[in-house]
Protein backbone atom coordinates (compact mmCIF):
# COMPACT_ATOMS: atom_id res chain seq x y z
CA UNK A 1 0.00 0.00 0.00
CA UNK A 2 1.67 3.49 -0.85
CA UNK A 3 2.60 6.15 1.82
CA UNK A 4 -0.66 8.46 2.77
CA UNK A 5 0.88 12.00 2.03
CA UNK A 6 -1.75 13.56 3.39
CA UNK A 7 -4.01 12.20 6.13
CA UNK A 8 -7.19 14.62 7.07
CA UNK A 9 -9.05 13.62 10.08
CA UNK A 10 -12.11 15.57 10.78
CA UNK A 11 -11.42 19.05 8.99
CA UNK A 12 -13.28 21.89 9.99
CA UNK A 13 -13.86 25.58 8.65
CA UNK A 14 -16.16 27.58 9.66
CA UNK A 15 -16.58 31.53 9.04
CA UNK A 16 -19.09 33.97 10.78
CA UNK A 17 -20.52 30.85 12.68
CA UNK A 18 -21.28 29.17 9.41
CA UNK A 19 -19.44 25.99 8.46
CA UNK A 20 -18.46 25.45 5.39
CA UNK A 21 -16.19 22.50 5.84
CA UNK A 22 -17.87 20.12 8.11
CA UNK A 23 -15.67 17.56 9.38
CA UNK A 24 -14.50 16.06 6.16
CA UNK A 25 -11.85 12.82 6.35
CA UNK A 26 -9.74 12.22 3.46
CA UNK A 27 -6.01 9.73 2.44
CA UNK A 28 -3.99 10.65 -0.88
CA UNK A 29 -1.54 8.09 -1.39
CA UNK A 30 1.93 8.51 -2.47
CA UNK A 31 1.61 8.41 -6.22
CA UNK A 32 -2.21 8.85 -6.98
CA UNK A 33 -3.96 11.47 -8.50
CA UNK A 34 -6.77 12.12 -6.34
CA UNK A 35 -9.51 14.88 -7.25
CA UNK A 36 -12.00 17.08 -5.22
CA UNK A 37 -15.42 17.59 -6.96
CA UNK A 38 -18.48 20.02 -5.70
CA UNK A 39 -20.88 22.55 -6.66
CA UNK A 40 -19.87 26.24 -6.44
CA UNK A 41 -19.21 27.22 -2.77
CA UNK A 42 -18.60 23.29 -1.78
CA UNK A 43 -15.55 24.30 -0.03
CA UNK A 44 -13.08 22.61 -2.36
CA UNK A 45 -10.72 25.83 -2.09
CA UNK A 46 -11.15 26.16 1.40
CA UNK A 47 -10.05 22.23 2.48
CA UNK A 48 -7.03 23.14 -0.10
CA UNK A 49 -6.07 26.18 1.62
CA UNK A 50 -6.63 24.65 5.29
CA UNK A 51 -3.81 21.81 3.72
CA UNK A 52 -1.59 24.41 2.84
CA UNK A 53 -1.52 26.08 5.94
CA UNK A 54 -3.24 29.77 4.39
CA UNK A 55 -6.31 29.16 6.29
CA UNK A 56 -6.21 27.92 9.90
CA UNK A 57 -8.54 25.30 10.65
CA UNK A 58 -10.98 25.36 13.09
CA UNK A 59 -11.12 21.67 13.65
CA UNK A 60 -9.62 18.19 12.82
CA UNK A 61 -6.10 16.86 12.09
CA UNK A 62 -3.94 17.06 9.48
CA UNK A 63 -0.60 14.74 8.49
CA UNK A 64 1.03 15.76 5.90
CA UNK A 65 4.14 13.54 4.64
CA UNK A 66 3.53 11.37 7.27
CA UNK A 67 5.62 13.49 9.62
CA UNK A 68 4.46 17.42 9.68
CA UNK A 69 1.10 18.15 11.42
CA UNK A 70 1.46 22.14 11.33
CA UNK A 71 0.71 22.78 7.55
CA UNK A 72 2.63 26.15 7.61
CA UNK A 73 5.50 24.65 8.73
CA UNK A 74 8.33 25.88 6.63
CA UNK A 75 9.82 22.86 5.45
CA UNK A 76 6.74 21.37 3.75
CA UNK A 77 7.00 24.61 1.18
CA UNK A 78 9.52 22.37 -0.98
CA UNK A 79 7.72 19.56 -0.77
CA UNK A 80 4.30 20.70 -1.86
CA UNK A 81 3.90 22.88 -4.83
CA UNK A 82 0.55 24.80 -5.42
CA UNK A 83 -1.48 25.93 -8.07
CA UNK A 84 -4.25 28.13 -6.83
CA UNK A 85 -8.02 29.07 -7.99
CA UNK A 86 -7.16 32.54 -9.10
CA UNK A 87 -3.71 32.92 -10.71
CA UNK A 88 -1.09 35.04 -9.02
CA UNK A 89 1.83 36.07 -11.44
CA UNK A 90 3.54 39.07 -10.87
CA UNK A 91 2.82 40.98 -13.72
CA UNK A 92 5.82 42.90 -13.76
CA UNK A 93 8.01 40.31 -14.17
CA UNK A 94 8.52 38.38 -17.54
CA UNK A 95 7.49 34.48 -17.90
CA UNK A 96 11.07 33.54 -16.95
CA UNK A 97 11.70 35.63 -13.97
CA UNK A 98 8.69 34.24 -12.64
CA UNK A 99 9.90 31.16 -12.37
CA UNK A 100 13.52 32.36 -11.17
CA UNK A 101 12.20 34.28 -8.39
CA UNK A 102 9.77 31.83 -7.18
CA UNK A 103 12.73 29.38 -7.26
CA UNK A 104 15.35 31.49 -4.96
CA UNK A 105 12.26 31.71 -2.71
CA UNK A 106 12.76 28.31 -1.96
CA UNK A 107 16.43 29.69 -1.23
CA UNK A 108 17.72 27.14 -4.21
CA UNK A 109 21.66 28.10 -5.22
CA UNK A 110 21.40 30.88 -8.70
CA UNK A 111 22.45 28.08 -11.21
CA UNK A 112 20.21 25.11 -10.11
CA UNK A 113 17.10 27.53 -10.71
CA UNK A 114 18.67 28.77 -14.12
CA UNK A 115 18.72 25.03 -15.11
CA UNK A 116 15.19 24.32 -13.46
CA UNK A 117 13.48 27.63 -15.45
CA UNK A 118 14.70 26.03 -19.13
CA UNK A 119 13.17 22.52 -18.25
CA UNK A 120 10.09 23.97 -16.58
CA UNK A 121 9.40 26.12 -19.90
CA UNK A 122 10.17 23.27 -22.12
CA UNK A 123 7.64 21.77 -20.02
CA UNK A 124 5.18 23.99 -20.11
CA UNK A 125 5.64 24.93 -23.48
CA UNK A 126 6.32 28.24 -23.18
CA UNK A 127 10.29 28.46 -23.97
CA UNK A 128 9.52 31.00 -27.22
CA UNK A 129 7.48 33.32 -24.50
CA UNK A 130 10.26 33.17 -22.23
CA UNK A 131 11.58 36.71 -22.28
CA UNK A 132 7.92 38.57 -23.08
CA UNK A 133 5.62 39.99 -20.24
CA UNK A 134 3.10 37.96 -18.30
CA UNK A 135 0.16 40.17 -19.09
CA UNK A 136 0.65 39.88 -22.81
CA UNK A 137 0.13 35.85 -22.60
CA UNK A 138 -3.48 33.99 -22.97
CA UNK A 139 -5.45 32.66 -20.26
CA UNK A 140 -3.60 29.09 -21.03
CA UNK A 141 -0.15 30.30 -21.20
CA UNK A 142 -0.68 31.93 -17.74
CA UNK A 143 -1.89 28.82 -16.15
CA UNK A 144 0.80 26.49 -17.12
CA UNK A 145 3.21 29.02 -16.44
CA UNK A 146 1.18 28.75 -12.65
CA UNK A 147 1.71 25.39 -12.89
CA UNK A 148 5.43 25.61 -14.31
CA UNK A 149 6.18 27.65 -11.27
CA UNK A 150 4.78 25.77 -8.94
CA UNK A 151 7.73 22.76 -10.14
CA UNK A 152 10.11 24.87 -9.37
CA UNK A 153 11.55 22.95 -6.26
CA UNK A 154 10.71 19.91 -7.45
CA UNK A 155 7.79 19.12 -4.99
CA UNK A 156 6.56 15.57 -4.49
CA UNK A 157 2.80 16.64 -4.05
CA UNK A 158 1.04 19.23 -6.38
CA UNK A 159 -2.04 21.10 -5.39
CA UNK A 160 -3.70 22.38 -8.06
CA UNK A 161 -7.21 24.30 -7.70
CA UNK A 162 -9.35 23.94 -10.95
CA UNK A 163 -6.17 24.04 -13.01
CA UNK A 164 -7.81 24.24 -16.70
CA UNK A 165 -10.86 26.35 -15.96
CA UNK A 166 -12.01 29.06 -18.57
CA UNK A 167 -8.88 26.90 -21.30
CA UNK A 168 -10.13 26.12 -24.66
CA UNK A 169 -9.80 22.80 -25.85
CA UNK A 170 -6.28 22.60 -27.02
CA UNK A 171 -4.73 23.80 -23.70
CA UNK A 172 -6.93 21.56 -21.42
CA UNK A 173 -5.10 18.64 -23.72
CA UNK A 174 -1.77 19.83 -22.87
CA UNK A 175 -2.26 20.15 -19.72
CA UNK A 176 -4.01 16.80 -18.83
CA UNK A 177 -0.65 15.13 -20.98
CA UNK A 178 1.62 17.30 -18.79
CA UNK A 179 -0.13 16.22 -15.47
CA UNK A 180 -0.33 12.66 -16.43
CA UNK A 181 3.82 13.15 -17.41
CA UNK A 182 4.46 14.43 -13.95
CA UNK A 183 1.94 11.87 -12.45
CA UNK A 184 4.33 9.04 -14.57
CA UNK A 185 7.03 10.46 -12.85
CA UNK A 186 5.80 9.90 -9.52
CA UNK A 187 4.56 13.07 -8.33
CA UNK A 188 1.33 12.97 -6.08
CA UNK A 189 -2.09 15.37 -7.69
CA UNK A 190 -4.50 16.51 -6.02
CA UNK A 191 -6.38 18.39 -7.92
CA UNK A 192 -10.26 20.39 -7.67
CA UNK A 193 -12.21 20.49 -11.16
CA UNK A 194 -15.70 21.25 -12.62
CA UNK A 195 -14.98 19.22 -15.85
CA UNK A 196 -16.09 15.67 -15.09
CA UNK A 197 -14.00 14.46 -18.43
CA UNK A 198 -10.89 16.44 -16.32
CA UNK A 199 -12.05 14.02 -13.28
CA UNK A 200 -12.82 10.96 -15.00
CA UNK A 201 -9.34 11.02 -17.16
CA UNK A 202 -6.92 12.25 -14.47
CA UNK A 203 -8.09 10.53 -10.75
CA UNK A 204 -7.27 7.44 -9.89
CA UNK A 205 -10.06 8.61 -6.91
CA UNK A 206 -11.92 11.26 -5.85
CA UNK A 207 -14.50 12.78 -3.68
CA UNK A 208 -17.71 14.38 -4.27
CA UNK A 209 -18.04 17.03 -1.55
CA UNK A 210 -21.33 19.11 -1.30
CA UNK A 211 -21.88 21.74 1.74
CA UNK A 212 -18.86 20.70 3.61
CA UNK A 213 -19.65 17.10 3.20
CA UNK A 214 -18.39 14.19 1.77
CA UNK A 215 -21.24 12.40 -0.69
CA UNK A 216 -18.80 9.60 -2.01
CA UNK A 217 -15.50 8.61 -2.64
CA UNK A 218 -13.97 6.09 -4.75
CA UNK A 219 -12.69 5.69 -8.18
CA UNK A 220 -14.50 7.31 -11.07
CA UNK A 221 -15.98 3.35 -12.37
CA UNK A 222 -17.14 2.96 -8.83
CA UNK A 223 -18.91 5.65 -8.38
CA UNK A 224 -20.60 5.07 -11.49
CA UNK A 225 -21.55 1.66 -10.68
CA UNK A 226 -22.27 3.15 -7.30
CA UNK A 227 -24.91 5.45 -7.69
CA UNK A 228 -25.98 5.40 -11.24
CA UNK A 229 -27.46 2.58 -13.49
CA UNK A 230 -24.86 1.96 -16.57
CA UNK A 231 -27.10 3.60 -19.67
CA UNK A 232 -28.49 6.96 -19.92
CA UNK A 233 -31.12 7.94 -22.87
CA UNK A 234 -31.54 11.78 -23.59
CA UNK A 235 -34.44 12.74 -25.09
CA UNK A 236 -35.38 16.12 -26.49
CA UNK A 237 -38.43 16.76 -29.24
CA UNK A 238 -38.03 19.21 -31.68
CA UNK A 239 -41.49 20.73 -30.27
CA UNK A 240 -40.96 21.62 -26.94
CA UNK A 241 -42.07 21.45 -23.81
CA UNK A 242 -41.92 17.69 -23.38
CA UNK A 243 -44.29 15.99 -21.37
CA UNK A 244 -42.59 14.35 -18.95
CA UNK A 245 -45.74 12.17 -17.71
CA UNK A 246 -45.96 10.74 -21.62
CA UNK A 247 -43.12 8.73 -20.88
CA UNK A 248 -43.80 7.09 -17.34
CA UNK A 249 -44.07 4.24 -18.78
CA UNK A 250 -40.29 3.57 -19.92
CA UNK A 251 -38.39 0.76 -18.01
CA UNK A 252 -36.10 3.60 -16.53
CA UNK A 253 -35.55 5.91 -13.89
CA UNK A 254 -36.67 9.30 -15.75
CA UNK A 255 -35.33 13.14 -14.62
CA UNK A 256 -35.72 16.39 -16.02
CA UNK A 257 -33.39 19.18 -16.55
CA UNK A 258 -34.20 21.95 -18.75
CA UNK A 259 -35.28 20.57 -21.74
CA UNK A 260 -34.37 17.22 -22.08
CA UNK A 261 -35.88 13.94 -20.01
CA UNK A 262 -32.94 11.46 -18.95
CA UNK A 263 -34.01 7.90 -18.60
CA UNK A 264 -31.51 5.88 -16.53
CA UNK A 265 -31.49 2.19 -17.26
CA UNK A 266 -29.76 -1.08 -17.28
CA UNK A 267 -30.26 -1.66 -20.98
CA UNK A 268 -30.92 1.58 -22.94
CA UNK A 269 -31.89 -0.55 -26.16
CA UNK A 270 -34.99 -1.44 -24.04
CA UNK A 271 -35.76 2.67 -23.68
CA UNK A 272 -35.00 3.14 -27.61
CA UNK A 273 -36.86 -0.02 -28.36
CA UNK A 274 -39.98 2.08 -26.20
CA UNK A 275 -39.19 5.12 -28.62
CA UNK A 276 -39.36 3.39 -31.87
CA UNK A 277 -41.30 5.59 -34.47
CA UNK A 278 -41.24 9.06 -32.46
CA UNK A 279 -39.89 11.25 -35.18
CA UNK A 280 -40.84 14.62 -33.03
CA UNK A 281 -38.09 13.54 -30.58
CA UNK A 282 -34.13 13.21 -30.79
CA UNK A 283 -33.21 10.50 -28.64
CA UNK A 284 -29.56 10.04 -27.70
CA UNK A 285 -28.07 6.89 -26.47
CA UNK A 286 -24.90 6.43 -23.78
CA UNK A 287 -22.84 4.64 -21.06
CA UNK A 288 -23.93 6.45 -17.74
CA UNK A 289 -21.02 9.04 -16.80
CA UNK A 290 -19.27 10.83 -13.93
CA UNK A 291 -21.46 13.69 -14.66
CA UNK A 292 -24.51 11.86 -14.20
CA UNK A 293 -23.17 10.61 -10.34
CA UNK A 294 -22.39 14.11 -9.92
CA UNK A 295 -25.99 15.60 -10.15
CA UNK A 296 -27.60 12.73 -8.83
CA UNK A 297 -25.84 13.34 -5.87
CA UNK A 298 -25.64 17.00 -6.03
CA UNK A 299 -29.02 18.13 -7.09
CA UNK A 300 -29.51 20.17 -10.41
CA UNK A 301 -30.12 23.54 -8.45
CA UNK A 302 -27.84 26.54 -8.90
CA UNK A 303 -25.46 27.19 -6.41
CA UNK A 304 -25.04 31.00 -6.71
N1 LIG B 1 -12.72 34.32 3.57
C1 LIG B 1 -13.99 33.93 3.62
N2 LIG B 1 -14.88 34.57 4.40
C2 LIG B 1 -16.18 34.16 4.46
N3 LIG B 1 -16.69 33.13 3.75
C3 LIG B 1 -15.84 32.46 2.95
C4 LIG B 1 -14.46 32.82 2.82
N4 LIG B 1 -13.87 31.96 1.95
C5 LIG B 1 -14.84 31.13 1.54
N5 LIG B 1 -16.03 31.41 2.14
C6 LIG B 1 -17.30 30.70 1.94
O1 LIG B 1 -17.05 29.33 2.17
C7 LIG B 1 -17.82 28.52 1.28
C8 LIG B 1 -16.87 27.59 0.56
O2 LIG B 1 -16.06 28.35 -0.32
P1 LIG B 1 -14.95 27.69 -1.23
O3 LIG B 1 -14.22 28.81 -1.90
O4 LIG B 1 -14.15 26.75 -0.43
O5 LIG B 1 -15.83 26.88 -2.27
P2 LIG B 1 -15.39 26.07 -3.57
O6 LIG B 1 -15.88 24.69 -3.41
O7 LIG B 1 -13.94 26.25 -3.82
O8 LIG B 1 -16.25 26.78 -4.71
P3 LIG B 1 -15.89 27.14 -6.26
O9 LIG B 1 -16.20 25.88 -7.03
O10 LIG B 1 -16.86 28.21 -6.59
O11 LIG B 1 -14.46 27.56 -6.32
C9 LIG B 1 -18.55 29.47 0.36
O12 LIG B 1 -19.86 29.62 0.84
C10 LIG B 1 -17.78 30.78 0.50
O13 LIG B 1 -18.63 31.87 0.29
MG1 LIG C 1 -12.85 27.08 -5.29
Amino acid sequence: MALPLILAQGLVKRYHNRTVVDGIDFTVHAGECFGMLGPNGAGKTTTMRMLTGLTPRDGGELTLFQHFTDPASSELHRLMGVVPQEDNLDDDLTVAENILVYGRYFGLPDPIIRTRVEELLDFAQLTERRDHAVRSLSGGMKRRLVIARALVATPGLLILDEPTTGLDPQARHLIWQRLGALKSQGTTLLLTTHYMEEAARLCDRLMIIDQGRILAMGSPLELIRLHVEPEVVEIRTLHPPLDRQAFAHLPGRLEMAGDTLYCHSGDASEIMAGLRGRRDLTCLSRPASLEDVFLKLTGRELRD
